[in-house]
């Protein structure tokens, strides 16, 4: 698994040119990902700035030596690389296991050529055996886990070494368990409207580009739009 994921990292980096905004993804396979740009950079001479999705990403890059400047500092991104927890054949996306769903969907919004990066394994249909995560704010959480409880939809709060997890915008995570989602859309459009919550982690439409590493080698697969 560890092999696919870098391929598909490894390979994603021939997306980038010099000059470019780049934004770099969170998780393990986007860290290959990021992990060749700080190579080519090195060894290249390639010259990109970077625009980070969480405080993790952050650390890598600046470890790697790569230049970096916040979203708010540029006009757009050409070209962002993120993984992604469920990829359905209508390119849309369940993205949040690592809990920077907020910053990686803000970069992915600006971006004109957004690429995941994914093993064959997440690929499904439907979404939803991976649990849905959905950004919060701490304020009244507990009265959404609740409405969510009474929805059915099996709300758990996100904890990390026994304590609440913290994201990076300080907000709570609650990951729905909803086994199947049969309309993407509809449940997006219901969090989108549900007061307190900052940000769901479904990705519906939004990646250009999905390359899948699997046994079989590296597929590219494009999103018509
Ligand atoms: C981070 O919050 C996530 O959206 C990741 O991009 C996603 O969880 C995929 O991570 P892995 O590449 O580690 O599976």
């Amino acid at each position: 698994m560890e092999a696919l994921k870098k391929q598909a990292g490894i390979k994603a980096a021939e997306f980038v040119q010099d000059g470019m905004i780049v934004g770099l993804g969170t998780g393990s396979t986007a860290y290959y990902f990021v992990e060749e740009i700080g190579r080519r950079i090195k060894e290249e001479g390639l010259s990109i700035t970077g625009v980070t999705t969480s405080s993790q990403t952050t650390k890598q890059a600046l470890g790697l030596g790569i230049p970096l400047k916040s979203i708010d500092d540029v006009d757009g991104v050409d070209v962002t690389v993120d993984g992604a927890d469920e990829v359905d054949p209508n390119f849309n996306g369940i993205k949040g296991g690592g809990g920077a769903l907020l910053m990686e969907k803000v970069v992915g919004m600006a971006t004109k050529d957004y690429i995941w990066v994914v093993d064959e394994s997440k690929l499904v249909d439907p979404l939803g055996s991976f649990k849905l995560p959905v950004e919060v704010v701490q304020y009244g959480s507990e009265r959404l886990f609740r409405l969510f409880s009474d929805k059915g939809y099996k709300p758990s709060f996100r904890e990390k070494d026994g304590l609440r997890f913290v994201t990076d915008m300080q907000n709570f995570i609650i990951d729905l368990d909803l086994g199947t989602i049969p309309d993407p859309e509809k449940l997006a459009d219901e969090l989108d409207h549900q007061v307190g919550v900052v940000e769901h982690g479904l990705f519906n439409g939004m990646v250009d580009k999905v390359i899948v590493a699997g046994q079989s080698g590296i597929q590219i697969l494009k999103a018509s739009k």
